[in-house]
């Protein structure tokens, strides 16, 4: 019997050898359930909303019937979007079935699937307490199951992503071999975020019939969190970098992981996130003063003095313009640019941080620049306008994280002629090269958490600037790198073929 209650619908079709070649071609419409917490344009908190907001169309793009599973937040539910009610599912609990509602909406041709239901209409906020929050995804995650099945649309491929998902996959690990509609289905599980594994969730677990075993090359301590359990459950593991892929095998990135990472490293891929090149597109991009591409981007210069001016610095444009577009979060190394900055104040630079988080960083950050006015400024807000002016009108992005799955504020700054400085880690490793005198790479890199290490960075960086000519080169190098999504797509494209392959085998 399924996760929902007795809602007759077709067994998943058997394959065998000569049909194999079939399922396989671009028209057999390989089936995938993808299933986030958020997806932009409907909902963003981090970055996983821009991954689930681009990255199933591009899935979609390659012939694959992918569908996005989304709790139906009550903020969607004030926005524009047009949904619509096209079924109901039950979610087997100990204390009596939960029912979901299922909602479809579409995000630019990619079919979306809202899932409602009491536990997800307890708060207003995305995310909440931790004992709200494991009931509230652990409810969406397999209401999310018992609505494919509900509506009778039976994938091949379940593909969770971060804690909020990972019931998704422990559920299927526990229930498909006595299943007949979830018997065959793979897994994949992606991480965007290690350190988040959620809370406690063994109650809830039970509750829901989550009955995961097999849990002893985890911790114990992490045996009822729902990231390890996914990371422990699912068929095939990835992270959204290659470099990300190793260090969290590491103790220093692994947060207690790395041992079962190490032990499940056969499964596990390093997919690197791309950014969606018409949303940003500056040959196209209206909040832009001037508009520029990669050939002529003399204009440039006018989306520079338009922000020294909102930002109220002198509009010198000669001056170097340091920006920081982020979360305020230990993890960004927001502290290092603080104390590398106090060491440079003899340099000529401006300086923006534009972002909201952490109250103990905010004060940081707005003392510093409540001390330094004509030179730093602090806003603190979420302000994708002033965002986008800022990778247009910047000179440099300065990402100086302790670790970074992936990182795509690199990838932006780049296409807009915002010549990274990064730490070289995770993603950011695998998408910024080292600038090198004869003329190579695309920003400014350095390795130890040390503000004296970011500081040479950045120096790097000023020094260059002085040198028109070799600063224009860089950024024409930058604004020509493809990380369309394209390439990305292509690999989860190989990673469900071979999740395929071993079920049918
Ligand atoms: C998380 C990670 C970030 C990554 C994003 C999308 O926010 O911190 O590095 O780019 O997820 O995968």
């Amino acid at each position: 019997m399924g996760i929902c209650g007795g809602v007759g619908v077709a067994r998943t079709p058997t394959y065998n050898g000569p049909l194999l070649a079939l399922i396989f071609s671009a028209e057999s419409s390989m089936r995938v359930l993808y299933l986030a917490s958020e997806a932009t344009p409907l909902v963003k908190v981090g970055g996983l909303a821009d991954v689930a907001g681009e990255l199933p169309r591009a899935i979609l793009s390659l012939g694959i019937d992918i569908r996005l599973a989304l709790p139906f937040y009550p903020s969607i539910k004030e926005t524009h979007f047009a949904v619509e009610q096209i079924g109901e599912a039950t979610v087997k609990h100990s204390q009596g079935g939960h029912g979901a509602e299922i909602y479809a909406t579409q995000i630019r041709n990619v079919p979306v699937f809202l899932i409602d239901g009491d536990p997800i209409r307890q708060s207003d906020d995305i995310y909440d307490a931790p004992e709200i929050d494991v009931d509230k995804f652990t409810f969406f995650s397999l209401a999310a199951l018992a609505s494919c099945e509900a509506i009778g649309w039976q994938p091949e491929i379940v593909h969770a992503n971060d804690w909020h998902a990972a019931p998704s996959v422990a559920w299927l690990k526990a229930h498909r071999d006595s299943d007949g509609f979830w018997s065959g289905v793979a897994s994949v599980f992606t991480v965007h975020n290690l350190p988040y594994m959620g809370s406690d969730a063994g109650q809830v677990f039970t509750g829901y019939g989550v009955n995961v075993t097999d849990l002893e090359d985890l911790p114990s301590w992490s045996r009822t969190l729902p990231l390890p359990i996914g990371l422990a459950t699912a068929d095939w593991l990835s992270t959204v970098s290659p470099s990300y892929a190793n260090e969290i095998q590491t103790p220093e990135f692994g947060h207690g992981m790395e041992q079962l990472l190490q032990s499940r490293r056969e499964r596990l891929v390093g997919i690197l996130n791309g950014i969606d090149p018409e949303v940003w597109n500056p040959t196209q991009d209206t909040e832009l003063t001037a508009t520029f591409s990669h050939d002529d981007f003399g204009s440039r210069t006018k989306n520079k003095q338009a922000l020294q001016s909102e930002l109220g610095f002198e509009t010198e444009t000669r001056i170097p313009l340091l920006a920081m577009v982020t979360r305020l979060d230990q993890q960004k190394g927001i502290d290092l640019v603080l104390d590398a900055l106090v060491d440079m104040m003899n340099e000529r630079w401006q300086f923006v941080i534009l972002g909201t988080g952490d109250p103990v960083l905010e004060e940081k950050a707005r003392q510093f620049s409540t001390t330094y006015p004509d030179r730093i400024r602090f806003v603190r807000r979420f302000a994708p306008k002033l965002a986008r002016k800022i990778y247009g009108g910047g000179d440099l992005m300065v990402i100086p994280s302790r670790y970074e799955p992936c990182g795509l504020t690199q990838m932006i700054a780049m296409r807009y002629g915002c010549i990274p400085v990064v730490r070289s880690t995770g993603g950011l490793k695998d998408t910024v090269e080292d600038y090198e005198p004869e003329g190579h790479g695309t920003g400014f890199t350095f390795g130890p958490v040390e503000s004296w290490a970011l500081r040479e960075a950045i120096q790097r960086g000023l020094n260059l600037y002085e040198d028109q000519a070799a600063w224009w080169a860089l950024q024409r190098r930058a604004m020509m790198k493809d990380f369309s999504w394209q390439r990305s797509a292509e690999d989860y494209h190989d990673l469900y073929r071979g999740a395929l392959e071993e079920k049918l085998a």
